[in-house]
């Protein structure tokens, strides 16, 4: 039973009226006319050439050939679940989000767990990052957490987003590897972007390939804001933390099982909730007071840094149960469009140039890949509360909006919705002051690439170092490119002598200390092949 307080939930109730099972029903064509007969085409004679006149045969072939949409560009492989959110304890003291302030307040979710760079058909246990993405449907609107199942990312910049993709696609002449990190593309950019390494040891570790999508954390990355009813802000980074523990396989079980069922996380995932073991997550934030900003030997504002646990505890705050499996994965799962963008008031961003960036890819990516700019109408991306707008017309259109005003100002009025005033509630941007020069730069705040990862591998038990000093060799060693595999060594030197020396053991390099330290040699624009290639020469 689910604790909604008129005990409907809200999402469902609207999705339902959405939904058919065609029980009973007549078969119909398109245009609802009733059919006497859908397995022979109209032809001239029992032998003869099929009619183009056939309009029955034309609509069915027609629709089918148009039922593949464009994968996502990035995590096209994914699985799906509806379920709730409860807020354990009012968060008023740093967010107006009404949904993080009313414990009373069930919040109705969906959540899509997916690989980063296989195709739609991969299977679910490469080595690789997870998406952690969960749309809440807020009375305020959608607010769409889009995180990892890693607390940082391989780049600092979301200019380097393609980049970094184009790497670690299947290579572009023969698609191959399908679903996996081991190719020269991928590491000969990794090699070249020391910024990466942390997320690259994550990576390397046992969290890229986890036991079950149920058992892995998720983490928002970014540093957000909080934003109260006073208008004061705080920082804030987001924390899943799965009720089931975590846990991950090892290598050569993920390999097996790749072969045997590559279906073997959707499964495990959609079973668990059939059963009635729905799997939870406690939601987790860690709050920083804007006069500490600077007060941490990294950057905030830099993805590739986490805030460690001993400076800023997790604070649990609520926690999310998947309790309904999607009715039909096409307009369910494959629809959903999740976007960093989608806020409530309460809940702003901050400078991160990463998180700038994807607030602007999102909904461009969803225009093409859901046809058109009117996909906030599809079912599953529906907000609560109704949409009322001057947006009009487009590909696909629902809303039958009347009245001739469209537009802001007027005097007619009519149909036309609008602007609430600041006390009637709603979203302004938090005002926070800038002076500062237009540039093409980093901050120098950016540079420490290597303490965090250092950290990470020591911070590891000797079975689990044993498996990422595995992961290494085994990927690299896929390498083609030896001089890849020495700058992959080199670099690694910077995070941890013994990790450097163990790998390149086993790949047959030496570790010999290039001139100068890479981490006196980042240039501003963190280029480094002038470097390696002056080593490599
Ligand atoms: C999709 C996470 C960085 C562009 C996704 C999805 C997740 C995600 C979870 C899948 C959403 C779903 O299930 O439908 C992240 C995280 C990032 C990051 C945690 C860094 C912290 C970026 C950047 C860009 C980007 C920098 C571009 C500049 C995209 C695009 C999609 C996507 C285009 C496909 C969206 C769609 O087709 O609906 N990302 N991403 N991401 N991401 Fe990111």
């Amino acid at each position: 039973q689910e604790p909604f307080e008129n005990g409907a939930n809200p999402k469902k109730e609207q999705l339902r009226k959405f939904t058919t099972d065609n029980q009973g029903e007549f078969l119909t064509t398109d245009q609802g006319l009733k059919i006497n007969d859908d397995q022979n085409s109209l032809k001239t004679g029992e032998r003869g050439a099929t009619l183009l006149e056939d309009f029955i045969l034309r609509e069915k072939i027609t629709h089918f050939d148009h039922e593949r949409i464009p994968e996502r560009v990035v995590h096209a492989r994914g699985s799906g679940a509806h379920g709730i959110f409860e807020l354990y304890k009012p968060m008023a003291k740093y967010t107006k989000a009404k949904f993080l302030n009313e414990t009373s307040i069930k919040t109705p979710v969906f959540a899509r767990f997916s690989t980063v760079a296989g195709s739609k058909g991969s299977t679910d246990v490469p080595r690789d990052v997870r998406g952690f993405a969960v749309k809440f449907y807020t009375q305020e609107g959608n607010y769409d957490l889009v995180g990892n199942n890693m607390p940082v990312f391989f780049i600092q910049d979301a200019t380097k987003f393609p980049d970094l993709v184009h790497a670690v696609k299947p290579e572009p002449d023969n698609m191959i590897p399908q679903a996996a990190s081991a190719h020269d593309t991928f590491w000969d950019f990794i090699s070249l972007m020391p910024e990466a390494m942390h997320n690259i040891l994550w990576l390397m570790s046992d969290r890229a390939i986890p036991r079950s999508l149920r058992m892995m954390e998720g983490f928002g990355i970014h540093t957000f804001r909080f934003i109260n009813e006073d208008g004061k802000s705080h920082f804030v980074k987001f924390h899943w933390k799965p009720l089931q523990g975590v846990m991950g396989l090892v290598w050569d079980e993920a390999q097996r099982i790749s072969g045997k069922d590559s279906d073997f996380h959707r499964r495990d995932l959609w079973e668990a909730i059939d059963a009635g073991h729905y799997p939870e997550w406690e939601l987790g934030v860690q709050i920083v007071p804007e006069e500490d900003e600077h007060k941490y030997p990294f950057d905030l504002l830099d993805p590739t840094k986490l805030i460690p646990e001993e400076m800023v505890p997790v604070e649990i705050i609520g926690k999310m149960t998947l309790n309904r499996n999607p009715d039909n994965f096409f307009a369910e799962t494959e629809q959903v469009a999740f976007h960093p963008g989608h806020i409530v008031p309460g809940i702003d961003f901050t400078n991160d140039p990463l998180l700038q960036g994807r607030l602007f890819s999102y909904t461009d990516t969803q225009i093409s890949r859901l046809g058109g700019p009117n996909f906030h109408e599809i079912p599953i991306n529906k907000s609560i509360p109704e949409v009322t707008n001057n947006q009009r017309d487009g590909m696909h259109r629902m809303q039958i909006n009347k009245g001739k005003v469209a537009y802001n100002p007027n005097s007619l009025g009519g149909g036309c919705p609008f602007q609430a005033k600041m006390s009637e509630g709603g979203f302004t941007s938090y005002e926070e002051r800038i002076d500062s020069t237009k540039i093409r730069k980093r901050s120098k705040s950016f540079f420490d690439h290597f303490s965090q990862p250092s950290l990470f591998y020591n911070s590891m038990t000797d079975h689990e170092k044993r498996h990422i000093q595995n992961a290494f060799a085994f990927e690299l060693g896929k390498v083609k490119t030896v001089p890849i595999r020495q700058r992959m060594v080199n670099m690694l030197l910077e995070v941890n002598e013994e990790l450097a020396n163990i790998v390149a053991k086993k790949l047959g390099l030496t570790t010999e200390r290039l001139p100068q330290p890479i981490t006196d040699s980042i240039p501003a624009d963190g280029n480094l092949e002038h470097y390696f290639s002056f080593k490599n020469d």
